[in-house]
């Protein structure tokens, strides 16, 4: 796999965005304590359950976590509603060799969400990133010409959601082909994406015709982080409305949210309410917070009542807001399911981004988010 510059965007936007701001969180340790006390003797009610009546609730999983006979999987059918593949629907894990397709890691993910009465987000069939190398270049490592690309695009998207059509509920069709980091507005698209220098933004409209003639009844979703910042929301509108302006067929727009005990209530609902002007739907699809308030903040391996405050009030503002919006949000998906498995860790440096500890069982920020949702 070639390493392309736009890793390095997508690092330095994340950092810019999660640790830009101050830390709202006033943090009274003591309180705090006393709190958590008092919330380990509440009983959870599961999660699939507590939002059903607001919109499917997901998990993004590998497929060895797709076990009945194991934690994360007894988790998954008692709290989700959705699945997600977090990496084995990808291009280089589905066609790592041309013409030669490895289905085995993402049938069993779907397999189980059919035996458990759950949905499968299909996670993604466009990205700049993991793709095989063979998708864009040739023997020489050259560029394929627009016509070869677009050949083994159709091919690849046919094939996919042909498998799974009637199983894959929603398509994340495209994934992050906006520019990220923009301030003056002046770049639109990601154009160190091979699928760009190759066609220009072309490639994006041919994915979603492609995916409709493969499955006329899948939902189809343009995915990208970063979505909820003014530099980046108002490139995704411009697309999603160019799409639907021309006939292109898009169902609705992915929101990953990969946020932060700094984003603003104010930050999302803007989106939001933008977002609502284009008539489409919307899933939150890669949510997890970190703990951390800052990048220079030192890194813990244990969770602490500072951690566990912080992410009190980011959860509650957060659902807060999905559930006044849950008209047009109909899947909120975290991208794991408990804090011992997550892309944000690293060493010595704990990320716990989610409502389920490291042993799957509800935090005390779980709790909070359930009150929230019962008072409604
Ligand atoms: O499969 C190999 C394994 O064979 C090898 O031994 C190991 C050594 O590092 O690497 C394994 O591959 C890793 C893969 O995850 C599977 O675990 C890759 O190195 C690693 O880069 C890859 O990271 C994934 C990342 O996407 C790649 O971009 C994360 O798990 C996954 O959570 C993350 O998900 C993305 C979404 O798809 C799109 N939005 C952003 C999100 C977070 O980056």
């Amino acid at each position: 796999m070639k390493i392309y510059s736009s890793n390095l965007w997508t690092i330095l936007a994340f950092a810019l965005v999660v640790f830009s701001c101050t830390d709202p969180a006033e943090v009274t340790p003591e309180l705090e304590d006393k709190k958590d006390d008092k919330d380990q003797a509440e009983v959870a009610i599961p999660l699939r359950e507590l939002f059903k009546d607001y919109f499917l609730i997901g998990a993004a999983v590998t497929p060895q976590q797709t076990d009945l006979g194991t934690a994360h999987g007894q988790a998954l059918k008692t709290h989700y509603a959705s699945l997600t593949a977090e990496n084995v629907m990808k291009p280089d894990a589905l066609q790592r060799v041309k013409g030669q397709f490895t289905w085995d890691n993402a049938d069993r993910i779907v397999q189980f969400a059919k035996n458990n009465n759950m949905k499968v987000r299909g996670h993604t069939l466009t990205w700049h990133s993991q793709s095989p190398d063979w998708m864009f270049y040739d023997e020489n490592g050259d560029l394929h010409t627009p016509e070869v690309a677009m050949k083994q695009l159709e091919e690849h998207i046919t094939t996919v959601v042909s498998r799974y059509k009637g199983d894959v509920y929603a398509w994340d069709v495209v994934n992050e082909a906006m520019f990220d980091w923009d301030p003056n507005g002046q770049i639109i698209y990601r154009e160190d994406s091979p699928w760009y220098k190759i066609m220009g933004p072309a490639y994006i409209d041919s994915a979603f015709v492609y995916a409709r003639r493969a499955d006329p009844d899948a939902k189809l979703f343009y995915n990208d982080y970063n979505s909820i910042f003014s530099w980046k929301r108002n490139k995704i509108y411009d697309l999603v409305k160019r799409l639907k302006d021309n006939g292109i067929p898009i169902d609705g727009i992915g929101l990953q949210g990969h946020w932060s005990v700094n984003t603003t209530e104010s930050d999302l609902r803007t989106t939001l309410n933008l977002f609502r002007e284009l008539g489409v739907e919307l899933h939150i699809t890669e949510l997890d917070i970190p703990v951390y308030a800052s990048n220079d903040e030192p890194g813990s391996t244990e969770y602490n009542s500072t951690f566990s405050f912080r992410q009190k009030v980011a959860y509650s503002m957060i659902f807060n807001v999905l559930l006044d919006y849950s008209d047009i949000i109909t899947n909120v998906t975290f991208w794991g399911i408990g804090d011992d498995h997550t892309w944000l860790d690293k060493p010595g440096r704990k990320a716990f981004p989610f409502l389920l500890d490291e042993e799957l069982k509800p935090k005390p920020v779980y709790f909070e988010v359930q009150k929230l949702v019962q008072k409604r």
